[in-house]
């Protein structure tokens, strides 16, 4: 590896989230409990909703939200093509079916045109995602939304902090998940948090993330709990433990500055780009505060003599790592197997996928280093241009 190698992504973690690991662990309450409780408390101030309810990953959230708002078998559900897996499999744990959706080009967000053409007399609820920290065009989502009766889950794994007309992302839809896997915009090593307005859907996705059972299981041990409990459905076992939330809870405290950080760097992306033809630059719509969870160029193929795949692998050759955000799910042997989808069902995704390259965009990372990833972008053009 290159000597002074720049990773994509790196968590930034101060001496406030380690002492608080370590506050939690001496305290000797390790899983759910006063830690959580307050992350549920902070995140629902932070974002400004009514409920929150913290569980293990994204994945998890997402999965109790769909049953929340009671999706079933033999239902369709709205998902971009352009996303991570953890979208469209929660739709699989319920035998219902991920029915796939293009993406603007220009976003990479879903596409509200082609979002109404899918959907059908089964079709029960939309996953918009907000690509890179963008938010989706979720004015004409929710009009859709209310005009066909659908439900609306977003994945807001990259959204946070991120607004859309000066709304806060989990103010907005139905039901909203966050992410704090390690990479993401706050971290907690794994986690994730569903929040909404509906105090019917929150305790149920309380109910649901711990084996369905009745009441707040953590108390059941303490001086305040009982040792008797119900089942009322057969959950899951998606809690956040204390620990993770130790870490949580600082990292929430940093969440606006981590911001502040990331769109500079944003912005001296773009200033660096602003002359490269064959470098374009992200769309921001002019309704969004964008998260920049990603930094997501496109490559004009037309322009260069290399292709997307080429131009990661000299940027890695020059220590600098990136990632692609995302290979389309329809490219994926499982949905392309399943459900017969090709590159020509979802052209503006197939059309992204061969140019976006998510460039390394995080607070650990120095002026200087952003200089560089734009000197040595730069010069590869140079390079290889046509
Ligand atoms: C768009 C999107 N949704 C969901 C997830 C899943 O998040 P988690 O790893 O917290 O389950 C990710 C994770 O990378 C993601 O990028």
């Amino acid at each position: 590896m290159h000597p002074g190698f720049l990773p994509f992504a790196m968590p930034d973690i101060g001496e406030a989230e380690i002492e608080s690991v370590v506050e939690t662990l001496r305290s000797g309450w390790l899983t759910t409990g006063p830690k959580v409780r307050r992350f549920e408390e902070d995140f629902a101030e932070y974002v400004g909703c009514q409920h929150a309810v913290a569980v293990n990953s994204a994945t998890a959230a997402l999965h109790l939200a769909l049953g929340a708002v009671g999706v079933q078998e033999g239902d369709e559900v709205l998902v971009p093509t352009m996303t991570f897996a953890a979208t469209a499999e929660v739709v699989l744990y319920f035998k219902a079916r991920p029915v796939l959706v293009d993406c603007r080009p220009e976003t990479l967000n879903l596409d509200p045109d082609q979002l109404e053409k899918a959907i059908t007399a089964k079709t029960k609820a939309i996953m918009p995602v907000h690509i890179a920290g963008q938010a989706c065009d979720m004015d004409r989502i929710l009009e859709i939304a209310s005009d066909y009766d659908l439900r609306v889950i977003e994945d807001a794994a990259h959204a946070l902090p991120a607004r859309y007309r000066e709304k806060m992302i989990g103010r907005i839809g139905d039901i909203t998940c966050f992410s704090f896997y390690a990479t993401k915009t706050i971290t907690t090593g794994e986690g994730g948090m569903a929040v909404t307005e509906n105090p019917e859907w929150a305790e149920r996705m309380r109910i649901m993330g711990l084996h369905g059972i009745s009441k707040d299981a953590w108390k059941r041990y303490t001086a305040e709990g009982s040792w008797y409990y119900e089942i009322l459905y057969p959950g899951f076992k998606y809690n956040l433990t204390d620990i993770a939330a130790a870490i949580g809870i600082e990292q929430l405290k940093k969440c606006t500055h981590f911001w502040e950080v990331r769109q500079r760097y944003a912005t001296l992306y773009n200033e660096g780009f602003q002359d490269v033809p064959a470098i374009i630059t992200p769309y921001v719509a002019p309704e969004v505060q964008h998260a920049w969870h990603l930094y997501v160029i496109q490559l004009d193929l037309e322009r260069l003599r290399i292709g997307r795949n080429e131009f990661i692998a000299l940027l890695k050759q020059e220590g600098i790592g990136t990632s692609v955000h995302f290979i389309p799910l329809h490219l994926h042997p499982y949905y392309r197997d399943t459900f017969g989808y090709g590159p020509a069902d979802f052209p503006h995704a197939s059309f992204a996928f061969e140019r976006i390259v998510s460039l390394p965009i995080y607070p650990k990372m120095t002026d200087a280093d952003v200089q560089r990833v734009i000197d040595t972008v730069r010069s590869l053009v140079r390079r290889y241009r046509r």
